[in-house]
């Protein structure tokens, strides 16, 4: 199982560190065979701890250069990074980021050896045209994206579940894994409110290697607990 927390705006520098060293510190004590990746805010990025990978939310498809705003290959290569978020809805669809930028991003990133999570996710009327038309609106967003690439996870979240407290029901996961399988032979995460109530459900659900969390992660207890419930550390 991999338990990624994306932090998106939330936290700064201080509370970042924090955050890593009590986490880090309870996996030490857990001995937990999960692997857990924590996306900070670009402000807050640091080099990686002992039993957290910390990846960026985003970067550039350059290693330095005129890119307003922008980090690149230099600033993540300073921490020693190389695990970067790809395609996530909030960057697609506020930010504007069209599948040929994603796209060239993969390539740049997969070209340095980083580790990648790549996200898709369908709106809700896509969701409710059913699953030919999820699994369609799904595959287009691999439009240009390496499927084979070794350091690939991909992450599946549905946009109407992001942040609203209403996670997709375990068959619709089920049956969106078991299509994205067809092709992917990495790593499939579910993200979309998941939260201590329903990890159980999801994380059992077969081909669904782990979660991608927002809400839930912000806290260092919250995001432990997912684990804890998965697995109560022995005693
Ligand atoms: P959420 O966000 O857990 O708050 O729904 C998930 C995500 O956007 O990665």
């Amino acid at each position: 199982m991999i338990f990624a927390a994306n932090f998106k705006m939330h936290h700064t520098r201080a509370s970042t560190t924090e955050y890593l060293d009590q986490l880090d510190k309870l996996l030490a004590e857990a001995e937990y065979p999960f692997k857990t990746i924590v996306f900070p805010p670009a402000t807050a990025l640091q080099p990686s701890r002992e039993w957290i990978t910390v990846g960026a939310q985003n970067a550039y498809p350059e290693e330095r250069g005129a890119f307003t705003g922008e980090i690149g290959l230099d600033q993540l290569k300073e921490f020693g990074l190389d695990t970067v978020l790809i395609g996530h809805s909030e960057r697609r669809n506020i930010l504007g980021e069209e599948q040929e930028f994603l796209a060239k991003k993969f390539a740049f990133y997969a070209g340095h050896g980083f580790q990648i999570v790549y996200c898709v996710g369908e709106p809700l009327e896509v969701r409710e045209a059913g699953d030919e038309a999820v699994a369609e609106y799904l595959w287009e967003q691999f439009d240009g994206i390496d499927l084979d690439y070794e350091r690939l996870v991909v992450a599946y979240e549905p946009i109407w579940a992001i942040g609203t407290g209403r996670a997709a029901k375990v068959e619709e996961i089920a049956a969106t894994h078991a299509e994205l399988r067809r092709r992917i032979a990495r790593p499939i995460l579910y993200g979309g409110s998941v939260k201590p109530t329903n990890i159980k459900e999801i994380a059992s659900v077969k081909d669904v290697d782990g979660v991608l969390v927002g809400g839930a992660s912000l806290e260092v207890e919250s995001f432990f607990s997912l684990m804890v419930a998965i697995a109560p550390p022995q005693v």
